[in-house]
């Protein structure tokens, strides 16, 4: 028998482990709720991206299991050949009446929606510059590109208008930032990047996949939040966090849009959405226009959570969203803390001037 030519990646795991960096994954055992169990152990779940709880919301369902029962459970192709069906389209309408744009396209996920639609606007003769804290989808979409990528350290506009400026005037290029970043919750600078784009003349996008849903009138994203509508060329959103349900969509002009429809290649060559999903999209979108106060609570959840840890004197860095890091230190403890609660025996005892957070391997002070 031949020696296993996949051998070396049980290396590469052993080593993950050595470092304190295997994953083990948890496995959820009812419905993506706050309150819910993973492995037998309930707990009160603050991980997931269900920021409002629209996973489970009654109207999502039954839109869901009504497109079931009317359109079927799957959609049968692509989108270019034989499946964008009408409630395809509808979505689309919608979401950019939702982002108050011309016009929308949908991707099966926002990962897609990113890496499709930068790779497909940019050539080897452009010019990508990114937040070094940007998404892993828009680095991908930036390296499959193949312009070349210059990176600015996060947030830094000083270093973003440096690297425009060494560009020449004619080069066509991309400032590109998360609205809400993913890691750190905190808000790219929407205005002085959208002014920075105007300056030197680039293409302007924002991914807001944490963004929608959360912050803007009814959830409308950083775009709105920032009053900045008509200055993002490019809006990218996830309906997979807040929404609830599975995609991703581009938002912008209806020439950009139908160019995506020629030439993005997920949206080319993957098949569309099932009809469940666009019909509970829709219904998400129905319920951030008519009840608006879930994501008023949502913010008041935030507020408590975040004076909590505060109290408690846990470092919540720079989070100016629900996305609430604890940052502990290095990341074979953070992965202590995160993957075995049980282990780990989380406890925390609340001194005058620090935090001690004793885990099995781990006591941590700050
Ligand atoms: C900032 C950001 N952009 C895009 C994505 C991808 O979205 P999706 O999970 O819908 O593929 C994520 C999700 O992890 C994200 O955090």
């Amino acid at each position: 028998m031949r020696p296993d030519p996949l051998a070396y990646l049980a290396t590469e795991l052993d080593s993950l482990k050595a470092q304190g960096l295997y994953r083990r994954l948890r496995i959820l055992e009812s419905e993506q709720r706050a309150e819910t169990t993973f492995d037998h152990t309930s707990v009160v779940n603050l991980s997931s991206n269900n920021y409002l709880g629209l996973t489970t919301h009654p109207r999502l369902r039954a839109a869901a299991v009504r497109a079931i029962e009317e359109f079927g459970v799957g959609s049968g192709s692509v989108r270019t050949i034989a499946g964008t069906m009408a409630i395809h389209m509808e979505l689309e309408e919608r979401l950019a009446d939702f982002k108050k744009t011309e016009a929308a396209v949908v991707f099966q996920s926002g990962f897609t929606a990113n890496a499709g639609t930068v790779s497909s606007v940019l050539t080897k003769d452009d010019v990508v510059i990114s937040d070094e804290l940007n998404h892993a989808s828009i680095i991908d979409g930036c390296r499959l590109s193949r312009a070349t990528i210059k990176v600015f350290p996060h947030k830094d506009i000083d270093a973003a208008r440096a690297i425009l400026r060494s560009l020449p005037a004619s080069q066509r290029k991309l400032l590109i930032t998360d609205g809400v970043f993913s890691m750190d919750g905190d808000l790219g600078p929407l205005p002085a990047l959208c002014a920075l784009a105007e300056e030197f003349g680039c293409l302007m996008m924002v991914d807001d996949a944490h963004a929608s849903g959360v912050f803007g009138a009814n959830g409308r994203g950083t775009v709105d939040h920032f009053g900045v509508h008509g200055r993002v060329d490019i809006q990218v959103g996830t309906l997979s966090k807040a929404i609830g349900a599975l995609g991703g969509y581009v938002a912008g002009n209806r020439p950009f849009i139908e160019f995506l429809y020629h030439r993005a290649r997920p949206f080319l060559f993957s098949t569309s959405h099932p009809p469940s999903v666009a019909a509970t999209c829709i219904a998400a979108l129905d319920v951030l226009i008519e009840e608006p106060e879930i994501i008023d609570r949502l913010w008041d959840n935030t507020r408590f959570f975040k004076a909590g840890l505060q109290a408690l004197g846990f470092n919540t860095g720079m989070s100016e969203s629900p996305i609430t890091p604890v940052i502990v230190g290095d990341g074979a403890r953070a992965m202590t803390l995160a993957l075995e609660p049980s282990d780990a025996e989380l406890r925390i005892e609340h001194l005058p001037t620090e935090v001690i957070v004793r885990a099995s391997t781990a006591k941590i002070e700050n």
